[in-house]
């Protein structure tokens, strides 16, 4: 291979050289665009492990040191110094804003709040006990019925009002989802309140009493914003690319990036966690859980630990494990014995063969959701603030995608393993 190609042969001595691609970092890539043209061959690669779908400018990830930067700043710098709307400004925007287009567009996402009333009747149809994650992918993908002003991905103003609006709404219909569970009236937002507090108030507010909005929750939040803001090419948003990149309206691609999200080897992880710490119960279980999860006829997994990229650690899952001092020292002495039992699994996994061979660490969804119980907010909801927070990295990334101008609709080819071409048979022949 010399440095910009990469020559191919095939078994009949067909010489094909494919340009080979060098990011700002990472490996570099080689761009088999015309191997099939050329050789008559796909490559084959389930879970596009060593493929890239696309060319991106948000996000880096190196997996073997830890490493996570969102438009080159390193997440624990944007995690210590920045806010939830300073990040989400930042990918969307590729640079930080300066304090004038900072408040511009913290002013501009507060006035995008509430939700068409013919919305929040909408949520009556569903049954009191939905899962929300249901609800908020039904109600995400119905916003193009409500919203249909800003559907033609090709008009730059109506991308620009989708965006806004879609972030600026997508905590007060989680928090609607979470009312309807709960049986209370829903809470409609308040503008004076940043992002974060907005939420905790839509979340935790009754008609009945006033609401005092608690700093170190709102920080909590804020932060766990930061932190599952983006992630590059991961499985939802990879979705939100592919639905979006035949011209379907984002509205739609966002739903179906939800979707992809409940899944528990993705974000529906966070509640798994949960469950399992619950189910595990004391620290004496531990060796037990741990022995299961190697098992191989066994399926069940340590929750909230491994990771596609991360060989080495989460970054994520460090800052949040800090994180969780803090709020539950404030908030949640009670959810203090499952910290503790978190941390003893993540000490014991961790000195285990098993998971030092096949490098696996805690993940963002190990600790994060001990944050969230601390907070009161009911384990169906972990999933939905993964959500919250992802919303802007899947715009960032619609957005590109939109603007590439290599960009073309997402069609992968296949290994195709079933029947060889056949005769269609009476009914009554078949035997
Ligand atoms: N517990 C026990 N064994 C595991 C685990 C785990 N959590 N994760 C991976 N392994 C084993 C797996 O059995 C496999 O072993 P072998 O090579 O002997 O077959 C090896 O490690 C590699 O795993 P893989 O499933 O091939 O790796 P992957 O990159 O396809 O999957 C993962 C990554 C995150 C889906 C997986 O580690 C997992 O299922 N973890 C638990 C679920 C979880 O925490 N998901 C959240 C991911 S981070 C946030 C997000 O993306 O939303």
């Amino acid at each position: 291979m010399s440095k910009d190609v990469y020559t191919l042969t095939s078994p009949e001595g067909k010489t094909t050289e494919l340009p080979v691609r060098n990011g700002t970092m990472g490996p570099r890539v080689v761009d088999i665009g015309k191997l099939y043209r050329e050789q008559g061959v796909f490559t084959y690669d389930p879970g596009f492990v060593s493929t890239g779908s696309c060319e991106s400018e948000i996000t880096f990830i190196d997996g073997d040191k830890g490493l996570l930067m969102y438009r080159g700043y390193p997440v624990e710098q944007l995690a210590a110094h920045s806010s939830f709307i300073e990040v989400a400004y930042l990918l969307l925007y590729s640079e930080l804003p300066s304090a004038d287009q900072l408040a511009e567009f913290e002013e501009s996402i507060r006035r995008h709040t509430m939700l068409n009333e013919g919305m929040l009747r909408f949520f009556n149809g569903f049954r009191y006990d939905a899962h929300p994650m249901a609800v908020l992918s039904a109600v995400v993908g119905s916003m193009s019925a409500y919203y249909h002003d800003t559907m033609d991905v090709n008009d730059q103003r109506a991308r620009e009002v989708f965006t806004h609006r879609i972030l600026a709404k997508l905590p007060t219909i989680a928090a609607a989802a979470h009312k309807l569970t709960a049986g209370q009236p829903y809470v409609y937002p308040r503008n004076d309140l940043s992002y974060s507090e907005n939420l905790l108030h839509m979340l935790f507010a009754v008609p009945a009493e006033t609401y005092e909005i608690n700093e170190v929750a709102a920080q909590a939040l804020d932060l766990l914003f930061i932190l599952h803001a983006d992630h590059e090419q991961n499985c939802s948003t990879s979705t939100v690319r592919m639905a979006g990149s035949s011209g379907a309206n984002p509205y739609s691609a966002i739903a179906a990036g939800i979707a992809a999200l409940w899944g528990p080897a993705h974000g529906g992880a966070n509640e798994a966690v949960l469950r399992m710490l619950k189910e595990i119960g004391t620290a004496r279980n531990i060796p037990k859980y741990v022995a299961k999860a190697k098992d191989k006829d066994d399926p069940f997994r340590l929750m909230g630990f491994g990771h596609r990229v991360y060989k080495n650690f989460d970054p994520r899952a460090t800052i949040i494990r800090d994180m969780c001092h803090k709020v539950l020292a404030q908030n949640g002495q009670q959810d203090a014995p499952l910290f503790e039992l978190a941390l003893r699994l993540e000490e014991m996994a961790l000195k285990d063969e098993y998971f030092i061979e096949k490098n696996l660490y805690p993940n963002v969804d190990f600790y994060s959701g001990i944050i969230y119980r601390a907070l009161g907010i009911p384990t169906s909801m972990f999933t939905v603030m993964f959500a919250i927070g992802r919303t802007v990295g899947w715009v960032a990334h619609w957005r590109e995608m939109i603007r590439d101008p290599n960009g073309r609709i997402s069609r992968p080819r296949q290994l195709y393993t079933g029947s060889q071409q056949r005769d269609y048979m009476a009914i009554e022949k078949r035997g």
